[in-house]
Protein backbone atom coordinates (compact mmCIF):
# COMPACT_ATOMS: atom_id res chain seq x y z
CA UNK A 1 0.00 0.00 0.00
CA UNK A 2 1.29 3.46 -1.16
CA UNK A 3 0.44 6.91 0.80
CA UNK A 4 -1.08 9.67 -1.10
CA UNK A 5 0.03 12.32 1.09
CA UNK A 6 -2.38 15.31 -0.79
CA UNK A 7 -5.02 12.95 0.08
CA UNK A 8 -6.84 14.74 3.12
CA UNK A 9 -7.59 11.03 4.89
CA UNK A 10 -3.99 10.05 5.08
CA UNK A 11 -2.22 10.82 8.30
CA UNK A 12 0.21 13.61 8.55
CA UNK A 13 2.86 13.17 10.67
CA UNK A 14 3.58 14.69 13.75
CA UNK A 15 5.62 17.56 13.03
CA UNK A 16 8.55 18.33 15.79
CA UNK A 17 8.55 21.91 17.88
CA UNK A 18 11.43 23.91 15.85
CA UNK A 19 11.75 20.83 13.90
CA UNK A 20 14.91 21.43 10.64
CA UNK A 21 14.98 18.75 7.76
CA UNK A 22 18.02 16.75 7.66
CA UNK A 23 20.12 17.40 3.93
CA UNK A 24 23.03 15.11 3.96
CA UNK A 25 24.76 12.69 6.29
CA UNK A 26 28.12 11.27 5.76
CA UNK A 27 29.71 8.35 8.05
CA UNK A 28 32.99 8.85 8.29
CA UNK A 29 34.32 6.08 10.69
CA UNK A 30 32.18 3.61 12.78
CA UNK A 31 32.04 6.02 15.56
CA UNK A 32 31.54 9.33 14.21
CA UNK A 33 29.32 10.86 11.34
CA UNK A 34 28.23 14.38 10.66
CA UNK A 35 25.22 16.02 8.55
CA UNK A 36 23.98 18.72 7.45
CA UNK A 37 20.22 20.41 8.54
CA UNK A 38 18.23 22.97 6.92
CA UNK A 39 18.68 26.71 8.62
CA UNK A 40 15.88 28.27 10.60
CA UNK A 41 15.28 31.61 8.31
CA UNK A 42 15.87 33.27 11.58
CA UNK A 43 18.84 31.95 13.41
CA UNK A 44 22.05 34.37 13.47
CA UNK A 45 25.29 33.23 15.11
CA UNK A 46 28.89 33.67 15.77
CA UNK A 47 31.00 31.05 14.29
CA UNK A 48 32.26 28.46 17.05
CA UNK A 49 29.08 28.63 18.63
CA UNK A 50 26.25 25.56 19.89
CA UNK A 51 23.10 25.25 20.54
CA UNK A 52 21.01 22.01 21.57
CA UNK A 53 19.80 19.60 19.11
CA UNK A 54 18.08 16.06 19.25
CA UNK A 55 14.93 14.16 18.64
CA UNK A 56 11.74 13.18 20.37
CA UNK A 57 12.19 10.63 22.98
CA UNK A 58 10.15 7.43 23.66
CA UNK A 59 6.84 7.76 25.17
CA UNK A 60 6.08 7.71 29.11
CA UNK A 61 5.19 4.63 29.89
CA UNK A 62 2.47 5.92 32.10
CA UNK A 63 0.74 9.13 30.54
CA UNK A 64 2.13 8.49 26.64
CA UNK A 65 3.59 11.97 26.82
CA UNK A 66 6.72 12.61 24.61
CA UNK A 67 9.66 14.91 25.42
CA UNK A 68 12.18 16.10 23.49
CA UNK A 69 15.95 14.53 24.37
CA UNK A 70 18.33 17.33 23.30
CA UNK A 71 21.82 17.68 24.02
CA UNK A 72 24.83 20.80 22.77
CA UNK A 73 26.00 20.62 19.62
CA UNK A 74 28.50 23.10 18.40
CA UNK A 75 27.91 24.37 14.90
CA UNK A 76 30.44 23.01 12.28
CA UNK A 77 29.15 25.30 9.63
CA UNK A 78 30.14 28.66 9.71
CA UNK A 79 27.67 31.58 9.93
CA UNK A 80 27.68 32.84 6.36
CA UNK A 81 26.42 29.13 5.61
CA UNK A 82 22.53 28.70 4.07
CA UNK A 83 22.76 25.50 6.43
CA UNK A 84 23.69 24.00 9.76
CA UNK A 85 26.43 21.28 9.82
CA UNK A 86 27.21 19.31 12.79
CA UNK A 87 29.75 16.61 14.08
CA UNK A 88 28.92 13.86 16.15
CA UNK A 89 29.80 10.58 17.89
CA UNK A 90 27.95 7.17 17.66
CA UNK A 91 27.37 5.81 21.47
CA UNK A 92 25.57 2.67 20.89
CA UNK A 93 23.75 2.75 24.40
CA UNK A 94 23.78 6.65 24.20
CA UNK A 95 19.76 7.78 24.67
CA UNK A 96 20.47 10.48 21.67
CA UNK A 97 23.10 8.89 19.90
CA UNK A 98 22.02 5.48 19.61
CA UNK A 99 18.94 7.25 17.57
CA UNK A 100 20.80 10.20 15.79
CA UNK A 101 23.27 8.18 14.26
CA UNK A 102 20.52 6.74 12.17
CA UNK A 103 18.61 9.83 10.78
CA UNK A 104 18.67 9.76 6.67
CA UNK A 105 18.05 12.99 4.37
CA UNK A 106 14.61 14.12 5.01
CA UNK A 107 14.39 13.37 8.52
CA UNK A 108 13.33 15.52 11.19
CA UNK A 109 15.38 17.06 13.95
CA UNK A 110 14.69 19.33 17.13
CA UNK A 111 16.56 22.18 16.86
CA UNK A 112 16.31 24.87 19.67
CA UNK A 113 17.39 28.03 17.89
CA UNK A 114 19.25 29.87 20.97
CA UNK A 115 22.90 29.84 19.77
CA UNK A 116 25.75 30.26 23.03
CA UNK A 117 29.15 29.89 23.73
CA UNK A 118 32.65 30.97 24.37
CA UNK A 119 34.58 29.67 21.69
CA UNK A 120 34.05 33.09 19.45
CA UNK A 121 36.63 35.52 18.44
CA UNK A 122 35.15 38.08 20.92
CA UNK A 123 36.12 36.27 23.86
CA UNK A 124 39.44 37.12 23.10
CA UNK A 125 41.66 39.97 22.89
CA UNK A 126 43.64 40.55 19.80
CA UNK A 127 46.71 38.75 19.04
CA UNK A 128 49.39 37.06 16.02
CA UNK A 129 48.80 33.75 16.16
CA UNK A 130 45.44 31.22 17.00
CA UNK A 131 46.08 27.94 17.78
CA UNK A 132 43.02 25.76 18.19
CA UNK A 133 43.36 22.50 20.02
CA UNK A 134 41.02 19.88 19.63
CA UNK A 135 40.37 15.96 20.41
CA UNK A 136 38.01 13.90 18.80
CA UNK A 137 34.38 15.49 17.81
CA UNK A 138 35.60 18.89 19.51
CA UNK A 139 36.94 19.30 16.48
CA UNK A 140 33.43 20.69 15.61
CA UNK A 141 33.01 24.23 16.17
CA UNK A 142 37.03 25.03 14.34
CA UNK A 143 35.07 23.04 11.71
CA UNK A 144 33.02 26.46 11.95
CA UNK A 145 36.02 29.04 12.98
CA UNK A 146 38.23 27.75 9.99
CA UNK A 147 35.76 28.15 7.51
CA UNK A 148 35.12 31.98 8.82
CA UNK A 149 37.26 34.86 6.72
CA UNK A 150 37.20 36.58 9.99
CA UNK A 151 39.87 33.88 11.74
CA UNK A 152 42.31 34.83 8.72
CA UNK A 153 41.93 38.43 8.75
CA UNK A 154 42.43 38.86 12.57
CA UNK A 155 45.53 36.62 12.70
CA UNK A 156 48.59 36.00 11.19
CA UNK A 157 48.97 32.68 11.40
CA UNK A 158 46.12 29.85 12.47
CA UNK A 159 47.55 26.40 14.02
CA UNK A 160 44.55 23.60 14.45
CA UNK A 161 45.85 20.47 16.30
CA UNK A 162 43.93 17.49 16.69
CA UNK A 163 44.41 14.50 18.65
CA UNK A 164 42.49 10.89 18.11
CA UNK A 165 42.79 7.54 18.85
CA UNK A 166 42.89 6.66 15.36
CA UNK A 167 43.72 7.24 12.42
CA UNK A 168 40.40 7.28 11.01
CA UNK A 169 38.97 9.67 13.26
CA UNK A 170 41.06 12.67 11.30
CA UNK A 171 39.37 11.77 8.24
CA UNK A 172 36.64 14.75 8.64
CA UNK A 173 38.71 17.07 10.19
CA UNK A 174 41.54 16.23 7.07
CA UNK A 175 39.29 16.58 4.68
CA UNK A 176 37.53 19.97 5.51
CA UNK A 177 41.24 21.19 5.96
CA UNK A 178 42.31 20.30 2.10
CA UNK A 179 38.72 22.01 1.46
CA UNK A 180 39.61 25.20 3.00
CA UNK A 181 42.97 24.99 1.72
CA UNK A 182 41.53 24.92 -1.94
CA UNK A 183 38.53 27.41 -1.30
CA UNK A 184 38.70 30.03 -3.94
CA UNK A 185 35.94 32.06 -2.25
CA UNK A 186 38.26 32.50 0.64
CA UNK A 187 40.74 33.14 -1.25
CA UNK A 188 38.72 35.78 -2.72
CA UNK A 189 37.98 37.53 0.32
CA UNK A 190 41.52 37.29 2.31
CA UNK A 191 43.87 37.00 -0.80
CA UNK A 192 45.99 34.71 -2.36
CA UNK A 193 48.02 32.82 -0.15
CA UNK A 194 45.73 32.84 2.58
CA UNK A 195 46.51 29.10 3.12
CA UNK A 196 49.71 29.75 3.84
CA UNK A 197 48.72 31.04 7.15
CA UNK A 198 47.24 27.29 7.76
CA UNK A 199 49.13 25.05 10.12
CA UNK A 200 47.14 21.77 10.39
CA UNK A 201 48.93 19.58 13.28
CA UNK A 202 46.98 15.91 13.11
CA UNK A 203 48.56 12.94 15.77
CA UNK A 204 46.90 9.72 16.75
CA UNK A 205 47.21 7.84 20.10
CA UNK A 206 46.56 4.58 19.41
CA UNK A 207 47.04 4.24 15.61
CA UNK A 208 50.49 4.12 14.10
CA UNK A 209 50.91 7.83 12.20
CA UNK A 210 53.33 10.39 10.92
CA UNK A 211 52.58 11.58 14.19
CA UNK A 212 51.92 10.19 17.53
CA UNK A 213 51.32 11.04 21.35
CA UNK A 214 49.05 13.36 22.92
CA UNK A 215 48.91 17.08 21.74
CA UNK A 216 49.73 17.83 25.53
CA UNK A 217 52.73 15.90 26.12
CA UNK A 218 53.83 16.73 22.76
CA UNK A 219 53.96 20.23 23.73
CA UNK A 220 55.44 19.57 27.10
CA UNK A 221 58.35 18.11 25.34
CA UNK A 222 58.64 21.16 22.87
CA UNK A 223 58.04 18.58 20.10
CA UNK A 224 55.42 20.58 18.39
CA UNK A 225 57.40 24.17 18.68
CA UNK A 226 60.08 21.99 16.63
CA UNK A 227 57.67 20.31 14.38
CA UNK A 228 56.00 23.49 13.40
CA UNK A 229 59.31 25.94 13.72
CA UNK A 230 57.26 28.46 15.76
CA UNK A 231 57.73 29.89 19.75
CA UNK A 232 56.14 28.31 22.32
CA UNK A 233 53.07 30.21 23.62
CA UNK A 234 52.88 33.54 24.71
CA UNK A 235 50.72 36.24 26.15
CA UNK A 236 52.08 39.12 23.94
CA UNK A 237 51.63 36.64 20.69
CA UNK A 238 49.23 33.83 21.53
CA UNK A 239 45.47 33.52 21.61
CA UNK A 240 43.69 29.90 21.94
CA UNK A 241 40.31 28.00 21.73
CA UNK A 242 40.15 24.50 23.29
CA UNK A 243 37.33 21.73 22.65
CA UNK A 244 38.03 18.16 23.95
CA UNK A 245 37.17 15.79 26.27
CA UNK A 246 37.47 16.85 30.25
CA UNK A 247 40.51 15.65 31.16
CA UNK A 248 42.30 16.84 28.20
CA UNK A 249 40.89 20.42 28.45
CA UNK A 250 41.74 20.10 32.27
CA UNK A 251 45.62 19.91 31.19
CA UNK A 252 45.59 22.13 28.57
CA UNK A 253 44.29 24.88 30.20
CA UNK A 254 46.84 23.89 33.03
CA UNK A 255 49.62 24.65 30.25
CA UNK A 256 48.62 27.44 28.69
CA UNK A 257 48.23 29.14 32.13
CA UNK A 258 51.85 27.89 32.58
CA UNK A 259 52.90 29.98 29.33
CA UNK A 260 51.50 33.06 31.38
CA UNK A 261 47.82 32.63 29.34
CA UNK A 262 44.54 33.65 30.97
CA UNK A 263 40.99 32.50 30.14
CA UNK A 264 38.65 34.70 28.43
CA UNK A 265 34.79 35.11 28.45
CA UNK A 266 32.39 36.88 25.93
CA UNK A 267 31.71 39.68 28.98
CA UNK A 268 36.07 39.23 29.77
CA UNK A 269 37.88 38.81 26.64
CA UNK A 270 41.66 37.51 27.66
CA UNK A 271 44.10 34.82 25.49
CA UNK A 272 42.39 31.86 25.69
CA UNK A 273 38.69 30.07 26.04
CA UNK A 274 37.61 26.35 26.84
CA UNK A 275 34.63 24.68 26.05
CA UNK A 276 33.93 20.73 26.60
CA UNK A 277 32.91 18.38 23.57
CA UNK A 278 29.94 16.88 23.57
CA UNK A 279 29.81 13.20 25.03
CA UNK A 280 26.34 11.44 24.70
P1 LIG B 1 44.43 8.49 24.66
O1 LIG B 1 44.17 7.49 23.58
O2 LIG B 1 45.85 8.47 25.14
O3 LIG B 1 43.43 8.42 25.79
P2 LIG B 1 38.43 10.25 23.40
O4 LIG B 1 38.05 9.59 22.10
O5 LIG B 1 38.51 9.31 24.57
O6 LIG B 1 37.62 11.48 23.68
O7 LIG B 1 39.92 10.75 23.20
C1 LIG B 1 40.29 11.55 22.10
C2 LIG B 1 41.77 11.77 22.16
O8 LIG B 1 42.09 12.60 23.30
C3 LIG B 1 42.56 10.48 22.32
O9 LIG B 1 43.62 10.48 21.39
C4 LIG B 1 43.05 10.56 23.76
O10 LIG B 1 44.29 9.94 23.98
C5 LIG B 1 43.21 12.04 23.96
N1 LIG B 1 43.21 12.42 25.38
C6 LIG B 1 42.48 11.91 26.37
N2 LIG B 1 42.77 12.50 27.55
C7 LIG B 1 43.73 13.40 27.30
C8 LIG B 1 44.47 14.33 28.09
N3 LIG B 1 44.27 14.44 29.41
N4 LIG B 1 45.39 15.11 27.47
C9 LIG B 1 45.60 14.98 26.14
N5 LIG B 1 44.94 14.14 25.34
C10 LIG B 1 44.02 13.35 25.90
Amino acid sequence: MSLDVNDPATPKLPTLPDAQTVTAVTHWTDRLFSFRVTRPASLRFRSGEFVMIGLMGDPDPKTGKQKPLLRAYSIASPSWDEELEFYSIKVQDGPLTSRLQHIQPGDQIILRPKPVGTLVHDALLPGKRLWLFATGTGFAPFASLLRDPQTFTDYDEVIITHTCREVGELAYGAALIDEIRGDEMLAELIGEGFADKLRYYPTTTREQSPKMGRITDLMRAGEVFADLGVAPLSPETDRAMVCGNLAFNLEIKELLEGYGLTEGANSKPAEYVVEKAFLD
